[in-house]
């Protein structure tokens, strides 16, 4: 059985104010934040335009784990700008390959860690079966490709769904659940197995983004070992 991961908030840029994202950072590391998301639209994939590569490379100057999400309808051919820039995980959607073993081996052959990401209308099958190619398995719980939206319950069952599986086969893989985390939420995200939570406007928008941080931090933990001891 591999070691059960901490539950860990993950800051995602995206709502980050970017006229003053690297005093943001600074805070949010100084409250013990490691590790950011990066969110990257093409305007095809998901109807929105974000971040490119020197977005990786702000939060690596600041020692940030960081992964890059991927939310483009070629990520194979833009995955090594942002491994080339620092990304430690870089994430597709298994709506845009056509061989999600394949594509996650490719992004691994980069030497980074490869994640696999579904929209909610996607099951979660395709993501049980490529758990064995996987360091992360994100269950996007809002229509991907804006912030601020409503964090969408129903979605759990494909956490859950995951937890058994990597708990079943002993795999080292995060959980990860993207959009609309937030004090409300974040519990539910973490009972049903989440160890990595996604989070925007909940800190990014908070009037202390490192308090929010901190709060959704303990939220999670708690929430998470009272139901996965
Ligand atoms: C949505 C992005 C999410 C979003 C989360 O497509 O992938 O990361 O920024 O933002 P909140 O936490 O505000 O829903």
């Amino acid at each position: 059985m591999t070691a059960r991961k901490t539950p860990t908030v993950v800051p995602s840029l995206l709502a980050g104010d970017l006229s003053r994202l690297g005093a943001q950072l600074d805070l949010l590391k100084a409250a013990g934040c490691s590790w950011v998301s990066v969110d990257v639209m093409d305007g095809h994939f998901v109807p929105n335009l974000s971040f490119g590569p020197d977005f990786v490379k702000l939060c690596k100057s600041r020692g940030f784990f960081v992964d890059t999400h991927l939310m483009v309808t070629n990520p194979l051919e833009v995955a090594p700008w942002f491994a080339d820039m620092g990304s430690d995980v870089v994430t597709c959607h298994l709506e845009a390959v056509s061989d999600a073993a394949a594509a996650l081996g490719k992004i691994r052959s980069l030497g980074v860690k490869a994640g696999l990401a579904v929209k909610p209308k996607t099951p979660v099958d395709g993501l049980v079966a490529a758990l064995d190619a996987c360091d992360l398995a994100l269950v996007m719980t809002v229509e991907p490709g804006f912030g601020g939206q409503k964090f969408m319950a129903d979605m759990m069952p494909k956490v859950s769904a995951l937890r058994a599986a990597i708990d079943a086969r002993g795999l080292d893989c995060w959980i990860q659940v993207d959009g609309g985390v937030g004090a409300a939420t974040v519990a539910q995200a973490a009972a049903a197995g989440a160890d990595s939570l996604v989070a925007g406007s909940s800190v990014f928008g908070a009037q202390d983004c490192a308090a929010a941080f901190r709060d959704l931090g303990a939220k999670a933990r708690a929430a998470f070992g009272s139901k996965h001891p």
